[in-house]
């Protein structure tokens, strides 16, 4: 029997998902996105060369294993094709490996436009999107109204269809936010060149998925964003336009929760947030200045600095109830080397109480106030180390602390950004 397995953010991004999926493809035969987009950026580095993946699954540099794109993800034909083009240029072969749900939503240029219409127009209360045109593809997808994969097979049917969209969005461009109106002509003809390519990779990834659970295949599905970004879950109104979380696999791929064996939570050993939104244990100080430097905390996506803090056991509690996390992965521990003390956010005084959960209200998170527990710092190198005993003992304690908090096992240790770089805490 094979295993389902989901690797997924606990915090607010970038925790190295990426990576994870990547060292534990070996293990698979089926690698699958299920929601987002290109707004992510999953970094892979392998013998020192850095691939960064936007939409493609992280397990697109290993031969032998397939890669879906599952009906949850929307699919920009442009940054496909380009992330396709740039595989191809590093040798990568793609053609039989990727398949893309027929039932995946397109972001097409009008979704851009308004994207960044909409945060210009937000001003200082902008939420900080990549400017990808994300929270607007889910928008059409929701009202009934978007253009799916599977309209490319009939450009005839499309171009009429397409044409009312432009209409419709233009009327929000061009009237309430002042800005230049999208010209359907060519909208059109870049989408009918891009169709040419991106049709011999449209398929039903459920059906498929139902092949490889009969052929007993591991498959392990890919989140992307973090759970504190989830649009129901999250930091409402800064969070992306999906559902990030556990749930949202089996919608995103058509894989019924039941198959589901294990969820694995990565967290970085620090928190980060790219945008804007509350974050409690944000530091403003040479610590937070030394974790952004050591940990080149700078998006894979749009190059922004990210906002770099304490670890919050709060919020990661939360992380894990939301998932059902069944094992964590700590990444980034290297990232403390040089810290002589290390702090972890174990509860919140907010408004003169205190409490033990994230607040519902972004407002609210806004107002807590950490109360921290601390640890010794081990003040010597663990970069690239690969086996528990060499682990600094100070270092031991605190994911041993971490994992007792959290009530959930750490079952590996990331301690460098290469596929080498990291310990599994099971294997002694
Ligand atoms: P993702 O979006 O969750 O896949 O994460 P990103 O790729 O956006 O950000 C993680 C960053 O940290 C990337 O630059 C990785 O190369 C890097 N990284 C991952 N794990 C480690 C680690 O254990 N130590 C260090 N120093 N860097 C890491
Ligand atoms: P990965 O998969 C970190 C953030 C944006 C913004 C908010 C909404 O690499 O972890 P959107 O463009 O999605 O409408 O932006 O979500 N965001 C991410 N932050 N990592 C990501 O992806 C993100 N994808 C979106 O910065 O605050
Ligand atoms: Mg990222």
């Amino acid at each position: 029997m094979g295993i389902n397995t989901v690797i997924l953010g606990t915090q607010w991004g970038d925790e190295g998902k990426g990576k994870i999926v990547d060292c534990l493809t070996p293990e698979a035969q089926a690698v699958v996105r299920f929601q987002g987009g290109h707004n992510a950026g999953h970094t892979l580095i392998i013998d020192g060369k850095k691939t960064v993946l936007h939409l493609i699954p992280s397990g697109i540099l290993h031969a032998a294993v397939m890669c879906y794109i599952g009906n949850g993800v929307v699919v920009s034909p442009g940054a496909l094709l380009k992330e396709l083009d740039s595989l191809e240029g590093q040798g990568v072969a793609y053609a039989d490996r990727l398949r893309i749900s027929a039932a995946c939503h397109l972001i097409l240029p009008y979704h851009v436009a308004l994207d960044q219409a909409r945060e210009r127009h937000r001003g200082k209360e902008a939420i900080g999107t990549t400017g990808r045109g994300i929270g607007p593809a889910y928008e059409d997808k929701v009202a009934r109204r978007g253009i799916r994969a599977l309209d490319l097979c009939d450009l005839a049917s499309l171009k009429p269809r397409l044409e009312a969209i432009v209409t419709y969005h233009n009327v929000a461009l061009t009237q309430y936010y002042q800005e230049e109106a999208i010209d359907f002509n060519m909208v059109w003809s870049e989408l009918e060149v891009q169709a040419k390519r991106v049709l011999p990779l449209i398929a039903d990834v459920t059906a498929a998925l139902v092949k490889h659970r009969e052929q007993g295949d591991s498959v392990i599905f890919e989140g992307a964003q973090g759970s504190l970004l989830d649009i129901d879950l999250g930091t409402y109104p800064f969070v992306t336009s999906s559902n990030t979380t556990a749930g949202a696999v089996s919608a995103g791929s058509g894989v019924g929760p039941l198959y589901l064996d294990e969820v694995m939570g990565v967290m970085k050993a620090y928190c980060t947030r790219v945008g804007a939104g509350p974050f409690p244990t944000e530091l403003f100080d040479e610590v937070g200045a030394e974790l952004a430097d050591r940990g080149k905390e700078f998006g894979a996506t749009t190059g922004r600095a990210r906002r770099c803090g304490w670890l919050d056991i709060i919020a990661l509690r939360r992380a894990i109830a939301i998932n059902s996390v069944s094992q964590l992965v700590m990444t980034k521990l290297d990232v403390l080397d040089n810290l002589a003390e290390i702090k972890f956010c174990v509860g919140y005084e907010c408004r003169g109480e205190q409490l033990s959960d994230l607040p519902i209200s972004a407002a609210d998170v806004a107002a807590c106030k950490p109360i921290y527990e601390s640890l010794p710092g081990w003040k010597s190198d663990t970069y690239g180390m690969t086996e528990l005993d060499t682990l600094p003992e100070e270092a031991k304690a605190f994911i041993n602390r971490v994992e007792e908090l959290a009530q959930v096992p750490v079952t590996m240790v990331s301690t460098g950004p290469d596929r080498v770089h990291l310990l599994n805490r099971l294997s002694k």
